[in-house]
């Protein structure tokens, strides 16, 4: 079949890369793809994605980032009767208004942390006091990763209002370990992909500011059957019922003394958690996308290689503030056993230089977490670019936590 894959950044490089080894891909697009999965597929510079598709034949579009899913491609190909993965644009505001999403999760019984919503900053000011510190200030819409502020106290928090636009959510702070778990759905039934576990802050140690994601990693540990079952039957299939759900819902989980607790829900893929989960993938994955797309989805067509896998990003100097572009990236060619995913990359002729905030994605399996690590840092030391800043500890929480 011919596939088409929507997006630019290291989880669509991981995807096509994950595409091009399944036997039923003959033909493999991008758009706009970048410098790693022109390496893999044919790439093409345009927005009227339909057209793409139709003038080339294509039998299933996958959609990568949120953008395109909020503005409404999945409609768009599906009254022209194309195959797509992803969720229709009602669906997908489950992502694109965090108060439509504490909303619907109230109305559906889904276990999430108590919440308030306002609409400016007096009426924040007003309902501090029924909240204890620290506590979440959220954004409504969409803000690629940085529009929530934990405040510490009173100050941040007052802070974080000169920040954030409003309306915003304010909720309750929730201690646990923090999840990531996706399912793909098909409109009547989902299937859980391996759990993975994100790393948002920029610095070591999850410190500083959240970014869109600073490395991840998947071990099959991270959750046993009965708390994956449990997930799938309180959070995931609940949505898909009331909604018909298509595509990858994302549950970003904590893992309270209480029980799982949705901090949010993303209608997509995560970035960089695909990166190390298509490490892991061992099926065709095409025709279980197909499978997804037609509503015809199975759990036997999703496999996986038991062995955990990393992900460390490579991020530019300033990155999750404004970054400094056009550095000559050296050192590309890694070992066999590692994968480089291109994000913020573009091809000129000195070479391929960093083009925005997170810059390539360096990934590993390995037998046991610990090796994938090794592996992954092994690559990493191959990389150079001016200004790189990578986080050193990623896994490593897995480390101390998974026995
Ligand atoms: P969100 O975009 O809602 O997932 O928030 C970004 C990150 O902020 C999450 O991945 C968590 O690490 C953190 N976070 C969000 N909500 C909460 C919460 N209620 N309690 C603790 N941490 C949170
Ligand atoms: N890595 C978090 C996200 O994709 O939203």
């Amino acid at each position: 079949m011919k596939v088409l894959v929507i997006g630019g950044g290291g989880r669509e490089h991981a995807l096509a890369w994950r595409l091009a080894a399944s036997n039923s891909v003959t033909q493999l697009h991008c758009a706009p793809g970048n410098p790693g999965s022109a390496q893999l597929a044919t790439c093409h510079q345009t927005s009227d994605y339909v057209h793409l598709a139709q003038s080339l034949h294509i039998d299933l579009t996958v959609v990568g980032p949120e953008v395109p899913l909020v503005a409404g491609i999945v409609d768009q190909f599906r009254t022209q009767g194309l195959h797509i993965v992803g969720p229709n644009a009602a669906n997908a505001a489950l992502e694109g208004s965090k108060i439509y999403s504490k909303r619907f999760m109230q109305k559906l019984g889904i276990p999430t942390a108590r919440f308030q919503t306002v609409d400016t900053p007096e009426q924040a000011r007003a309902a501090f006091p029924h909240f204890h510190f620290p506590l979440v200030l959220k954004t409504d819409g969409l803000a690629a990763g940085k529009g929530v502020i934990i405040a510490q106290n009173h100050a941040e928090a007052e802070e974080a209002l000169t920040q954030l636009t409003c309306p915003l959510v304010l909720e309750e702070f929730l201690v646990g370990e923090e999840v990531s778990f996706i399912a793909l759905c098909d409109g009547k039934t989902a299937v859980a992909l391996e759990p993975s576990q994100d790393h948002k802050r920029i610095f070591d140690n999850d410190e500083g500011p959240n970014t869109g994601g600073m490395g991840a990693f998947s071990d099959s540990r991270i959750l046993n059957q009965t708390q994956r079952s449990s997930i799938l039957e309180t959070v995931i299939l609940p949505v898909v019922r009331a909604t018909q759900f298509t595509g990858f819902l994302y549950a970003g989980i904590m893992m309270t003394a209480d029980g799982p607790r949705v901090l949010e829900f993303n209608v997509r893929l995560g970035d960089p958690e695909t990166q190390p989960l298509m490490m892991r993938l061992d099926c065709d994955w095409a025709e279980a996308l197909l499978a997804s797309a037609r509503g015809a989805l199975t759990p036997d067509l999703l496999r996986w290689n038991p062995k955990p896998a990393t992900c460390v990003v490579l991020a530019s100097e300033g990155y999750p503030g404004p970054v400094i572009a056009n550095r000559l990236i050296t050192g590309l060619e890694l070992p066999t056993n590692c994968q480089v995913f291109h994000a913020g990359t573009r091809q000129t002729d000195a070479g391929i230089v960093t083009d925005g905030g997170r810059v390539l994605g360096i990934t590993a399996l390995g037998d046991t977490l610990q090796a994938s690590i090794q592996n992954t840092y092994a690559g990493v030391s191959h990389i150079h670019f001016e200004g790189m800043q990578y986080r050193k500890d990623i896994g490593a929480r897995g480390l101390r936590t998974l026995k």
